[in-house]
């Protein structure tokens, strides 16, 4: 079996993945990512779509964000819509900021483009079967066209997304995970026909919940909330185009015009958070650690903040010789977990229908999204959680 030796031996080319294993090579650190899918598949699965901007800035300033100043889309601020009237939340007013549109497979391509063009290891097709030692010298095994193969190195970052290996690596003892499941999904398509807004439009209606975004000025992004056992066979363009329309008119007479839908699918809903994130040398981050509901937009951007903490730990162990660098990683990032769980939470509720909701439910969401969108200081609480927490606030992350 052949033997890999090398610093940071890191699992799935994700946003997590890729992003640690770019920042740690600015650094002179050395990683392997392994990738089990395709470089095809990676780059052309269709998910996230919103950037905060200290995600941007983290792109930017290492590098990889040539196209996405170029071709990313700056939104100044976002509406709410509700009782057929539009809402617009100010984020330039309100905490001078803003936030980018461009595609999580966006991101990923440039990432992996880099890597590639500065020749360091990423395997496609590989799969990491097995991990080991943490305690000591870690160890990831993996098959590699046909081949079993194994990495020892200094550290095993997690990056392999909720269904991984890493996390059930954990000792039980050593692991514990918060769950809730909601009663509903995401039914999201990418069609073919200019954004009918140029700004995302976040809906609530007695029907449900509607999220109108985008990829370009010729592709549209939207979301329809859907029961959780959804079967998609049941909604044909028709229908879709049709429950959309009616979700997100307005008094004032909102045209949504049609185009051939490209991509279809569902996204069930759930938070997740497992504690601690790092056992021993076993660390974990993003969607392998975290699962957000997708409302808040937090998912990728959580993911990049937790690279963030481990690129500044890893730094601080092999370049500062701080060698207890890595035990505050966990609770910095579950600090900025736990309050996009608040936020993500908190916007699922206000813009979803829960099952059996009476008329009593429907007024307390009016009432609440009222709220939001005419006190500043409640405008502000959302503008702030939207475009992102600030990394460096004193005495936060
Ligand atoms: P992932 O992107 O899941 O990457 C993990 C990688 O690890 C994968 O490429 C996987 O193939 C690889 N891997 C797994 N196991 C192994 C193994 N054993 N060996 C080698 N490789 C392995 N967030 C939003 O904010 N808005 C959205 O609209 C949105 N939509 C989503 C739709 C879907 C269907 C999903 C699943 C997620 C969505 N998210 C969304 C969440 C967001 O995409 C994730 O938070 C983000 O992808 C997290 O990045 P990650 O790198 O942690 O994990
Ligand atoms: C998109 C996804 C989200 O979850 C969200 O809150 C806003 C936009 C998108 O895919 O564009």
């Amino acid at each position: 079996m052949a033997l890999i030796r090398t610093q940071v031996g890191i699992i799935g080319a994700g946003p997590a993945g890729l992003t640690l294993a770019h920042l740690l090579h600015l650094q002179g650190i050395e990683s392997f990512v392994l990738e089990r899918h395709t470089r095809d598949y990676v780059e052309t699965r269709v998910r996230a779509g919103v950037l905060e901007q200290g995600t941007v800035d983290i792109l930017c300033g290492s590098g990889v964000g040539q196209r996405l100043q170029r071709e990313g889309l700056q939104h100044k601020g976002v509406e709410l819509r509700f009782d057929g009237r539009g809402h617009r939340i100010d984020f330039q007013d309100l905490v001078e900021k803003s936030i980018t549109v461009y595609a999580q497979q966006e991101v990923v391509k440039d990432l992996i483009a880099a890597r590639i063009a500065y020749n360091a290891p990423i395997l496609f097709e590989a799969e990491a079967i097995r991990i080991q030692d943490f305690e000591a010298q870690p160890r990831i095994r993996y098959q590699h066209q046909g081949t079993t193969h194994e990495i020892a190195c200094d550290f095993i970052a997690g990056c392999d997304g909720f269904h991984g290996i890493c996390r059930p690596a954990f000792p039980a003892d050593q692991l514990s995970t918060h769950e809730r499941h909601y009663p509903f999904a995401w039914l999201g398509i990418l069609a073919r026909v200019a954004p009918a807004s140029h700004e995302l439009i976040y809906t609530y209606h007695e029907h449900g919940f509607s999220l109108l975004s985008m990829r370009s000025p010729e592709i549209s992004r939207l979301y329809l909330q859907c029961a959780p056992d959804e079967d998609i066979n049941n909604w044909s363009d028709d229908r879709i185009w049709d429950e959309l329309r009616t979700r997100m008119a307005t008094r004032d007479g909102f045209v949504l015009q049609d185009g051939p839908i490209l991509q279809k699918g569902i996204t069930p809903m759930r938070s997740f958070v497992a504690e601690p994130m790092r056992f021993d040398k076993l660390i974990l981050l993003g969607d392998a650690a975290h699962i957000v509901p997708p409302t808040g937009a937090k998912g990728l951007n959580l993911a990049v903040a937790d690279v963030r903490v481990l690129t500044r730990c890893l730094v601080g162990i092999y370049k500062e010789n701080k060698r207890n660098a890595l035990e505050q990683y966990s609770a910095r990032c579950l600090r900025r977990v736990w309050l996009a769980q608040r936020f993500s939470g908190w916007m699922t509720s206000m813009l979803h229908r829960f099952p059996n909701e009476d008329s009593f439910a429907h007024q307390l969401h009016l009432a609440e999204l009222d709220y939001v969108t005419s006190s500043r200081a409640a405008s502000t609480t959302l503008a702030e959680n939207y475009v992102g927490l600030p990394f460096d606030t004193p005495g936060l992350f």
